[in-house]
C-alpha cells in the first residue's frame, strides 16, 4: 500500500448551504484551517449539526468550497476529482454495502471502479476479508451477516483499494460497545500499519482520546475550539484534558487549560 505522502492543507475553508424549503442559509463550516500531516491519526469530536460530514464531503471532492481551499498535494478534491479516485476511502456509521452483491463481490467493486485487473481485484479481496476474519463468508449477502460482521466488510472495502487517506465517519458508533472497540483498534491498527492517513469523526470524547494521535474539537459551524496533540500529555493529565474538552464542548469557547 501506498503511504500517505503528502499534507491535507484547509486553509479558510468555508462552505454555505442555502436550505431548497426555506430559503435560509447554513453556514456548515467558518473559516477553518487545519494541516494535517501525512501518516496522522487525528478524532475530531463537535455536537451535531457542527460541520464535520461536511467537511467529509469536502474532502472527497461531493461538495466544492462556498470559499477558502481543501488542497491535498496541490490538487482539489471538487475540482481534480479523478486525480483523486483510489485515494481516499470512506467508511460511514452504516455499512452502505450493497445487498444484491456477496461480502466478496462488495469489496471487489471499489476495485472494479479504479480498473484494477479482475484477478487482482478477486485476490486482494480475498487476502482483506481475511485479515479482517470474514474468509469464510466471502460468499455470503449482506443480510446473513452481523452489524459487525458488514462493518468489517466496510472496512476490508476501504483499505483493499489501498488509499492515502482514510475517513470514518461515527463509522462504529452503531454497533455495541464492545464489538465498537474492537473494530475501532482492527481500524486504528490498519491505518498506523499502512501509515495512512486518518481521519475518525466520532461523539465520543473517549474514542477520540484513546486513537487520535491528535483530537480537533470543533464549536458551532466548524471554529477550531481546540487542536489538541496527545504526545504533549501526560497520561497521568488525561482526566484534566478530558474535563477541558469536555468543557471546550460545552462552553462552545476555547479552554485555556488546552494550550501547550
Ligand atoms: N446538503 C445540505 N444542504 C443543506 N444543509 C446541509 C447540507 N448538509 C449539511 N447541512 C447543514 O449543515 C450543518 C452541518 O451538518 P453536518 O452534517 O456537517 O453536521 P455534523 O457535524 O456531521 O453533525 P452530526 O454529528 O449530527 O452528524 C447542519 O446544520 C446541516 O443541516
Ligand atoms: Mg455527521
Amino acid at each position: 500500500m501506498t503511504a500517505a505522502s503528502a499534507p491535507i492543507e484547509i486553509a479558510q475553508l468555508r462552505k454555505v448551504f442555502r436550505q431548497t424549503t426555506s430559503g435560509q442559509s447554513i453556514t456548515a463550516i467558518d473559516h477553518l484551517s487545519l494541516r494535517i500531516e501525512p501518516g496522522e491519526l487525528i478524532a475530531i469530536v463537535g455536537k451535531t449539526g457542527c460541520g464535520k460530514s461536511t467537511l467529509f464531503d469536502l474532502l472527497i471532492g461531493l461538495e466544492h468550497p462556498t470559499a477558502g481551499s481543501i488542497t491535498i498535494g496541490g490538487k482539489t478534491p471538487y475540482d481534480d476529482f479523478n486525480a483523486f479516485r483510489g485515494k481516499i476511502a470512506t467508511i460511514f456509521q452504516q455499512d452502505r454495502l450493497f445487498p444484491w452483491r456477496s461480502a466478496l463481490d462488495n469489496v471487489k467493486l471499489p476495485l472494479e471502479l479504479i480498473g484494477i485487473a479482475d484477478d487482482v481485484q478477486q485476490e486482494r479481496a480475498l487476502t482483506w476479508l481475511k485479515r479482517l476474519g470474514l474468509e469464510k463468508f466471502a460468499n455470503a449477502y449482506p443480510r446473513e451477516l452481523s452489524g459487525g460482521m458488514r462493518q468489517r466488510v466496510a472496512i476490508a472495502r476501504a483499505f483493499a483499494v489501498q488509499p492515502e487517506i482514510l475517513l470514518a465517519d461515527e463509522s462504529f458508533s452503531a454497533l455495541d460497545e464492545v464489538t465498537a472497540n474492537e473494530l475501532r483498534k482492527t481500524f486504528v491498527d490498519l491505518a498506523r500499519e499502512f501509515k495512512s492517513t486518518a481521519i475518525l469523526i466520532t461523539h465520543q470524547l473517549e474514542e477520540a482520546m484513546a486513537v487520535g494521535d491528535r483530537i480537533v474539537v470543533f464549536g458551532k459551524s466548524a471554529t477550531l475550539l481546540a487542536d489538541v496533540r496527545m504526545s504533549d500529555w501526560d497520561r497521568a493529565d488525561y482526566p484534566l484534558l478530558r474535563e477541558a474538552i469536555q468543557n471546550t464542548l460545552q462552553a462552545n469557547v476555547p479552554d485555556a487549560r488546552l494550550r501547550r
